[in-house]
């Protein structure tokens, strides 16, 4: 079912405004909480849903004629991180990605026989791991087959962007991704700091990322990211001010500033970061509170959780003409499209389906030798979930919610509906985070901060969920 889109204007948090400040308040908040890249959340993934709710899903995809997103993860990296939480493989063989290569095609063939591919791709996503790992023809290679099996656009309004470790790439291969059809480029940073660069093994001088970014400009890709990390090892807030002195020079379109998700039980690499080297609860809300105010002052608008952009980008207009969308990676300018996700791990959004593929390499690779989708786990939402998925949603990008709004797109009565989430709120709305204008929801600058915790009260399925598997909200 398609979800229609708030067509309601979204204030937005001006440039140089920045929000009211009470740290008792958001330290009294700051508990864990899903990050929403989806709803429900991968927790309520079963393994009832395989490759047959796959196929049935693209059928369904098919009628509706939706714009088509692919995601493509590549999840071999040459060195790790000790923060990392992705899904990553650590070899230094290129030969190894030979073998993946050939089953991700064997998983475009099987995908794009029940698809019908006169669709446009509008938006194409590699991510990993680290996809620049890849040697040029590699690359190649992958998106001809890419192109076979879809058919890739040359659309002005595409959105084909890359993860990139400004250590695994050059200016040749920025020159290759534009060739290949790449328009937008994500950067890893994290932090430029030398001291918190050893603590995490990523040594990588600011000149790497310095030299890559002056060939993008010149290139003239658009909506440059950068990734940053804040709560890593031997960070202070002055440490955490000279990088982003730094990171704001380089002038990136677009800026994430990620909270840094220590769940050492879960990530094993975490487990070589020591816990007294981390920035204390008090350090870290004060290295949030330099990184707004800095990133305002120097133009940028926070968009929401992690995600600031310059009031141009493309990023911040969707958000002011209430566009804005969620999805796997953060958030998107780009309308809503059923989601193809090929690789180990990866996550499709088709239709009312989420489902997702091994997170091991053996077993994905292994349903594609047997000639089947690898499809593992995922849900098929009911009316309910797509409801709250839409309540979320622009919660998430707009920061405000109108019930009367909501109550119109899905044939019924929101503040009934919603009577025990809006129960929920009250505490937060005497606390000011959160503020009732009859059936207009809006949080505030300080609610905005904790808008995982506003969105949480929508969520159906929390209770039966452990918070453990979450990460901390500010
Ligand atoms: C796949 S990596 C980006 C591409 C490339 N592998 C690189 O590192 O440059 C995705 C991003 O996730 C973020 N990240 C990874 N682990 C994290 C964690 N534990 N907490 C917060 N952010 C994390 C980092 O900012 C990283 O750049
Ligand atoms: S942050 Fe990037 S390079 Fe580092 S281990 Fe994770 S995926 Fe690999």
């Amino acid at each position: 079912m398609p979800l229609a889109s708030a067509a309601t204007a979204t204030p937005h948090l001006a440039a140089a405004e920045t929000p009211a400040w009470d740290e008792a308040l958001l330290r009294r908040y700051d508990t864990s909480g899903p990050r929403y890249t989806s709803y429900p959340t991968a927790l309520s993934f079963d393994a009832g849903i395989g490759a047959d709710d796959v196929t049935d899903a693209l059928a369904r995809s098919n009628a509706s004629q939706r714009p088509l997103s692919l995601y493509v993860h590549v999840p071999f990296c040459r060195k790790i991180c000790f923060y990392c939480a992705c899904n990553k493989i650590a070899t230094k063989n290129t030969q190894l990605a030979e073998p993946y290569l050939s089953r991700l095609d064997r998983e475009m063939v099987l995908t794009s026989r029940h698809l019908d591919t006169r669709r446009p791709v509008q938006q194409l996503h590699w991510g990993g791991g680290t996809p620049t790992f890849l040697t040029l023809a590699q690359m190649s290679d992958l998106i001809d087959r890419l192109d076979a099996r879809f058919g890739l656009s040359n659309a002005p309004d595409r959105d084909y962007a890359i993860e990139i470790d400004p250590r695994e790439a050059d200016v040749f291969t920025l020159r290759h991704l534009q060739s290949l059809g790449f328009n937008r480029l994500s950067l890893g940073v994290q932090d430029l700091n030398p001291s918190v660069q050893a603590a995490i093994n990523r040594v990588q001088p600011k000149v790497m990322t310095e030299t890559l970014m002056d060939e993008a400009h010149r290139l003239g890709f658009r909506s440059l990211n950068l990734d940053l990390i804040y709560g890593l090892p031997f960070q202070t807030e002055q440490s955490f001010a000279d990088t982003l002195a730094q990171v704001i020079d380089l002038n990136p379109a677009r800026l994430s500033v990620f909270n840094y998700a220590h769940m050492p039980s879960r990530f094993a690499p975490q487990r070589r970061i020591s816990e007294t080297d981390l920035p204390s609860a008090d350090e870290k809300l004060a290295i949030l509170r330099t990184t707004i105010e800095m990133l305002t002052q120097a133009g940028y608008v926070h968009i929401g959780m992690d995600h600031f952009a310059r009031p141009d980008d493309s990023l911040a207009q969707a958000q002011r003409q209430g566009t804005l969308q969620r999805n796997f990676q953060g958030y998107s300018s780009h309308a809503q499209c059923d989601l193809i996700g090929l690789g180990v791990s990866a996550i499709s959004r088709i239709d009312d389906l989420y489902a997702q593929n091994p997170t091991q390499l053996a077993a994905y690779e292994a349903a594609l030798d047997e000639g089947r989708l690898a499809t593992v786990k995922g849900i098929r939402l009911n009316k309910d979930d797509l409801i709250r998925r839409d309540v979320i949603e622009r919660l998430m990008c707009d920061m405000e919610i109108d019930l009367a709004s909501v109550g119109q797109r899905w044939h019924i009565d929101a503040p009934v509906y919603f009577a025990s989430a809006l129960e929920h709120l009250q505490p937060a709305e005497r606390d000011g985070l959160l503020q009732r204008e009859g059936n207009r929801l809006r949080a505030t600058p300080t609610g905005r901060l904790l808008i995982r915790h506003l969105a949480m009260a929508f969520d159906a399925r929390l209770q039966s969920q452990s918070s453990q598997r979450y990460s901390k909200i500010v």
